[in-house]
């Protein structure tokens, strides 16, 4: 049971999200004149509730630091007080949310304080910290998320017979037929309800971050804050619910074999959580949390290897990482990336392996050496979030924050296709099983649908209800 704080926060996540930036720079200082007193439930509380307290609220209370009343983030976290009232400058909060010490906050992915928040927080403190005034003034509560129609494409994928096209928008899965490009329907899962006991008409609870096929298009898993669902894709009901999980889980992959599905995701700064399930039960049959041997920060990416009987693994600690499945024992590490790695694929013959990040580069891989082979020169001007070998071939997709995505040619390292026409940041791209059929989504809040052989724009699909705009095809 989710608690009502939680509740408002799954509506304000919506507003937050934004893929990792990876150079962390400290939020510019400047002056505010004001001469009036800032006043906590005024001021400074909707800051905190915009972008902080989903995090530091409710059930998840991280660095044991709960933001959510007044008494609460003055006691401060694990690492004691967080605010020195009059001290700005020595104030915890203020450092790390001003970025000038680590832990940064809020963490990589999350919507950082602007210089006026920031300024504001600063002067509330500068003049005492004082206790709220009695007038409540906070924002009425988001029991249901923001209209998906301005919400962006998270997540993405072509069912491998390419019948359909999913998208993850906030907590919601659109499925469109991928031929006509008509919406068929969203996926709902009926718990989901508001305190008050109202339905909720969405797939999870947060956002979607991950979406994949099983290999015979027969079932769709999600992933979400805390938990995945493993979908009939035919008949939009819940096969399984998964939880256990630390935080969100941003990666999932089907094994070749159809049997196993692989999560990646964990809280950032903490141990990355590296999972895999078998698809029939359920159950979980690996878990790798070896500190030694796994990842020590969040995982963004997880592939199989195409006998089924591997996985790797990719994350904000620069490593690609190799686990047998399902002993979970560590094989091998690649090391090579500058910055945070945010996808990784495995080419059919299990021979090769590419990867993509937050240094603009793509890695290809000799598996058996645990070598780098090439760095693909890709061209993006900002980091590469997702990335996918297409059917039996050496081409892999990626898609980028420079709003391009690309098909790149792994033995011979170049670019082999551009698919443009995307204005925004680009979160997710798809393919069905043998590149027929191509897909990206992003910031717009659009799905663009091309023809894989020659990367014509075919479609755009728009969310459920809103109107196509003009320019757009
Ligand atoms: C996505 C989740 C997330 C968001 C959003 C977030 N934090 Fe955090 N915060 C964390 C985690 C995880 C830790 C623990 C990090 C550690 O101990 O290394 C933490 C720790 C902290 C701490 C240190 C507490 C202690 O005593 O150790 C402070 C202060 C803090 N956060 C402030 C903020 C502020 C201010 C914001 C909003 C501007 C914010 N956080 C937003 C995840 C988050």
């Amino acid at each position: 049971m989710r608690t009502l704080s939680f509740l408002v926060v799954a509506g304000v996540l919506v507003l937050t999200a934004n893929k990792a930036t990876a150079q962390v720079e400290p939020i510019k200082v400047i002056e505010l004149k004001r001469t009036e007193p800032v006043l906590y439930d005024k001021d400074i509380e909707p800051i905190f509730v915009k972008k902080c307290l989903y995090c530091h609220s409710g059930n998840v209370k991280e660095g044991k630091f709960d933001m959510g009343t007044y008494e609460s983030l003055m006691k401060g976290g694990k690492r004691g007080k967080a605010i020195i009232p009059g001290n700005s400058k020595k104030s915890l909060l203020v450092q790390l949310a001003g970025k000038t010490k680590s832990p940064r906050m809020p963490p990589r992915k999350e919507k950082p304080l602007t210089p006026e928040e920031l300024a504001l927080i600063k002067l509330w403190i500068d003049q005492g910290a004082k206790a709220p005034t009695g007038v409540r003034v906070r924002p009425k509560p988001v029991l249901t998320l923001l209209p998906s129609n301005i919400n962006p494409v998270r997540s993405l994928a072509i069912s491998p017979d390419n019948s359909a096209v999913v998208a993850g928008r906030a907590n919601q899965i659109h499925v469109y037929d991928a031929g006509s490009g008509a919406y068929i329907r969203s996926l709902v899962n009926p718990e989901l309800k508001t305190p008050d006991n109202k339905p909720i008409q969405g797939a999870h609870m947060a956002i979607v971050e991950a979406l994949a096929y099983s290999p015979d298009s027969k079932y769709l898993a999600s992933g979400s804050f805390q938990e995945v669902i493993i979908w009939d894709a035919q008949t939009g009901t819940i096969k399984h619910k998964l939880t256990g999980f630390a935080d969100r889980v941003v990666a999932l992959a089907f094994s070749p074999d159809g049997k196993l599905l692989a999560t990646g995701g964990g809280p950032p700064t903490e141990n990355g959580e590296v999972k895999v399930f078998e698809v029939a039960t359920g159950k979980l049959v690996t878990d790798i949390k070896d500190p030694t041997n796994g990842h020590s920060d969040q995982v963004f990416g997880v592939c199989f290897s195409p006998d089924s009987k591997m996985i790797a693994s990719c994350g904000a600690d620069k490593f690609v990482k190799i686990f047998e499945i399902p002993s979970g024992k560590f094989i091998k590490a690649l090391e090579g990336h500058t910055h945070h790695v945010l996808d990784v694929g495995w080419r059919f013959d299990g021979k090769v392996l590419a990867s993509c990040g937050a240094d603009n580069v793509i890695k290809v891989w000799d598996f058996e050496k645990g070598e780098q082979t090439r760095t693909i020169n890709t061209g993006f001007s900002k980091q590469i979030t997702r990335l996918m070998f297409v059917g039996k071939s050496s081409d892999v997709l990626a898609c980028s924050g420079d709003g391009t995505a690309k098909m790149f040619n792994v033995d011979r390292g170049n670019a082999v296709r551009t698919f443009t026409g995307a204005k925004d940041f680009l979160y997710a791209i798809g393919s069905d099983a043998t590149g027929k059929v191509i897909a990206t989504g992003g910031e717009e809040g659009l799905v663009r649908v091309y023809n894989g052989a020659n990367g014509q724009l075919l479609k755009t699909l728009a969310p459920p209800g809103a109107e196509p705009e003009k320019d757009k095809k």
